[in-house]
């Protein structure tokens, strides 16, 4: 029985190493350990063989085993190893990769980033509203009178369900003051939608950036100092703010806010940047009204509101000509805002 073991390692040994496939491989297994197999077959042998012998008989059949299934694995490592050379045939792994451009965020986002982050360092909290709106919300709740010209169909996208897209982030106010009691400070970033020809300086489509801050007590001077220090912080220190008076219906008093500016390379203007003012008690009655209590009862709170539109912000702050680059996702423009 030991020749016959010897005799079929020495034939398995030469045989595996020239097995063509994984397929022919798996053959061979099968002929030599298989159930079927050779060595099956001979380790039937050891029913005969004598008590004295049968250790000895044994290691040499385990001996072969180890030797044939050691073969096997060598092969099939060598299948492997030939398979992925012949894929990675014709790559060059020395050569240097290739290198990927720098991304950088949208000049809005940088905008709005850099906005954001100043306000919320002054103590306003980031709040969200939906895009389609209410009636109610967009313009009743903010003392906008049924014949304002905003609600004209011409002005504004209605639904047929009698819903719109907010022409204004001012919404948010609303959201916030039925949801949440005073004091309060936010701010809403978002898109506004309005039924604009667009040209240079409009879009259908575009983004403001919300402020509200109700407590006891808040004062127009607060007003001034918090949009101040916001300009300052966002164009130098030494930037020159102006308040207009204005007319926003949610507002009274309100203002429109300019900024002494130099737009590249051009002389110092006045450029006008937001509207804001103290919220007109009629928006408080409103809210108490829907909230049914009175925590914003305008004997008991005041407060100040701001608006203003993040891309005429972007637009001043690098001299964009035409406010449809920040829309039309050319390389060539985005480019430079790296
Ligand atoms: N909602 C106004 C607009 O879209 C901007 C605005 C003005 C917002 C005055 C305010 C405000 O919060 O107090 O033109």
């Amino acid at each position: 029985m030991e020749s016959s073991l010897a005799a079929l390692l020495a034939t398995a040994l030469a045989e595996i190493p020239t097995a063509a496939d994984e397929a022919a491989l798996e053959e061979l297994r099968l002929k030599y350990l298989g159930k079927k197999g050779s060595l099956t077959a001979i380790s039937a042998g050891m029913r005969d063989v004598p008590p004295d012998r049968k250790a000895a008989v044994g290691a040499a059949l385990n001996e072969t085993r180890t030797g044939i299934t050691a073969a096997l694995d060598a092969r099939k490592a060598e299948q492997i190893a030939a398979k992925d050379a012949k894929e990675a045939e014709g790559i060059d792994l020395t050569l240097p990769g290739r290198p990927v451009a720098p991304g950088a965020l949208h000049p809005l986002t940088q905008v709005l980033d850099r906005a954001v982050g100043i306000l919320r360092r002054m103590g306003f909290a980031l709040a969200t509203g939906p895009e389609v709106e209410t009636e109610w919300h967009c313009f009743d709740a903010l003392n906008t009178p049924a014949d304002h010209p905003a609600r004209h169909e011409s002005d504004t996208f209605y639904f047929d369900s009698g819903h719109l897209l907010r022409t204004h982030t001012s919404s948010v106010q609303v959201r916030t003051m039925q949801t949440q009691t005073p004091p309060l400070r936010i701010i809403a970033p978002g898109s506004a939608f309005r039924r604009d020809e667009i040209d240079a300086t409009h879009l259908s489509a575009f983004t403001q950036l919300e402020g509200l801050y109700v407590a006891e007590n808040v004062s127009l001077g607060q007003l001034k100092g918090t949009l101040e220090a916001f300009f300052r912080a966002l164009f130098g220190d030494t930037t020159e703010v102006r308040f207009r008076p204005h007319f926003f219906p949610f507002t009274e008093p309100s203002y429109e806010v300019d900024v002494k500016l130099s737009p590249k390379g051009q002389a110092p203007r006045w450029v006008e940047i937001l509207g804001c003012g103290m919220v007109d008690p009629a928006v408080f009655q409103a809210i108490c009204d829907a909230r049914g209590d009175d925590v914003y009862h305008p004997d008991k709170v005041t407060g100040f509101a701001f608006g203003m539109g993040l891309e005429r912000l972007a637009m001043i702050q690098w001299g964009i000509p035409d406010i449809r680059h920040l829309i039309e996702n050319d390389v060539r423009f985005l480019g430079q805002f790296v």
